[in-house]
C-alpha cells in the first residue's frame, strides 16, 4: 500500500509547477512569501484557514520543536515555523513532496527553521520524546495501522504534549465516489469513524481533549472557492490543483459531494499524552 499511496500522490513536474503559478503572480523564488505559496502548498480541505484555525489550538511557542506527520509540501510546516518562531520537522512518504518542500522551504528562507525527510511515518527513526508537539492533516486517510500510526506519534513526542489531528473521517456506510484527492480508488483508501480513532488515540496512549466537526466549515470553503473560480474564470494560478494533477476537478467535485451526502466529515480531534 505505502508504494501505490506514494505514486498516488506524485505528479514528475510538481517544482516546475509551482515555479510557473509563481511566475504568473508576479513573484519568483527570490521573493515568494509563504503566505503566497498557502494556496498550493496546503493540502487539507480549508488550505491556510483550516490551518490556522486548527493549529492555534495547540498552544505552540517558540522555543518548541514540532512535527508535522505526513507534511506533503510542507505548506503548514513553513506556515507554523513563521507565525510561532518554532523548528518544525516535517515527514512524508511521497519523495517529490519532500523534494519540492525543500527547495520552497529554501524559497522563503527557512532552510534552517524547516527540516523535511523522507518516510514512513508508522515506524520513523526519530529518538523517544524529540518533539514538544505533533500535528497530522489530512493523512490518517491513507494508513490502516492507526494503532501502529499514534503509537509511533504518542513515543516521539514528549510526556505531556500536545497532538493535533484534522483528517476526513467516515460518517456513513454508503461506498464513497472515487477518485478523491487522497486516492483513486478504494485500495489506497484507509478511512475510519470518529469512534475508531478515538479508540486508536486511546490503545496509543492519548487522552482526549477536544473534538469538532468542520463540516459546515467545509461546506462554506467550497462554495466560497467555487464562487471565485467562477469570477475568475477557471483555476488560479497557485492552487491545489497543481498537486492533484489533471484528475483534480473530477476529485474537488467528489470530495464536495461525498461531504454534501453525508459519506464523510472533516474533524479534528486533539489528544495530549499523559504526563508522566
Ligand atoms: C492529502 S496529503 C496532506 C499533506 C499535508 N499534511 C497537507 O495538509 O498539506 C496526504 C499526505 O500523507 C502522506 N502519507 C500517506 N501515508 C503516509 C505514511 N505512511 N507516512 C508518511 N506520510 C504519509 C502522503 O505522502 C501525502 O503527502
Amino acid at each position: 500500500m505505502k508504494d501505490s499511496v506514494a505514486s498516488h500522490y506524485t505528479n514528475g513536474r510538481l517544482l516546475d509547477r509551482i515555479l510557473s503559478g509563481v511566475e504568473a503572480i508576479g513573484k519568483t523564488p527570490e521573493s515568494v512569501t509563504v503566505d503566497d505559496l498557502a494556496p498550493v502548498d496546503e493540502f487539507h480541505i480549508g488550505g491556510r484557514q483550516a490551518s490556522e484555525e486548527f493549529i492555534d489550538q495547540l498552544e505552540l511557542s517558540a522555543n518548541n520543536h514540532v512535527l508535522d506527520v505526513g507534511c506533503g509540501l510542507g505548506g503548514t510546516s513553513r506556515f507554523v515555523a513563521s507565525r510561532f518562531g518554532c523548528r518544525v520537522t516535517g515527514i512524508d512518504l511521497t519523495p517529490e513532496f519532500i523534494s519540492t518542500g525543500q527547495s520552497l522551504c529554501d524559497w522563503v528562507g527557512l532552510t534552517e527553521q524547516v527540516k523535511l525527510t523522507q518516510g514512513d511515518a508508522t515506524a520513523t527513526a526519530f529518538s523517544d520524546e524529540s518533539f514538544d508537539a505533533a500535528f497530522m492533516l489530512h493523512v490518517g486517510m491513507n494508513i490502516a495501522n492507526k494503532i501502529g500510526l499514534f503509537s509511533e506519534i504518542c513515543r516521539l513526542i514528549k510526556p505531556g504534549a500536545v497532538f493535533g489531528v484534522y483528517d476526513v473521517m467516515l460518517t456513513g456506510d454508503e461506498e464513497l465516489t472515487y477518485p478523491v484527492p487522497w486516492s483513486t480508488t478504494p485500495d489506497t483508501s484507509a478511512l475510519a469513524t470518529q469512534e475508531q480513532y478515538i479508540d486508536a488515540l486511546g490503545q496509543a496512549g492519548f487522552a482526549i481533549i477536544k473534538i469538532r466537526d468542520r463540516r459546515d466549515f467545509a461546506a462554506e470553503f467550497f462554495a466560497e472557492t467555487r464562487r471565485r473560480m467562477e469570477e475568475a474564470g477557471g483555476s488560479p494560478p497557485l492552487g491545489v490543483h497543481i498537486a492533484m494533477g489533471d484528475s483534480a476537478p473530477v476529485k474537488i467535485n467528489n470530495m464536495v459531494e461525498n461531504i454534501a451526502s453525508g459519506r464523510v466529515s472533516p474533524v479534528e480531534i486533539i489528544v495530549s499524552k499523559a504526563a508522566h
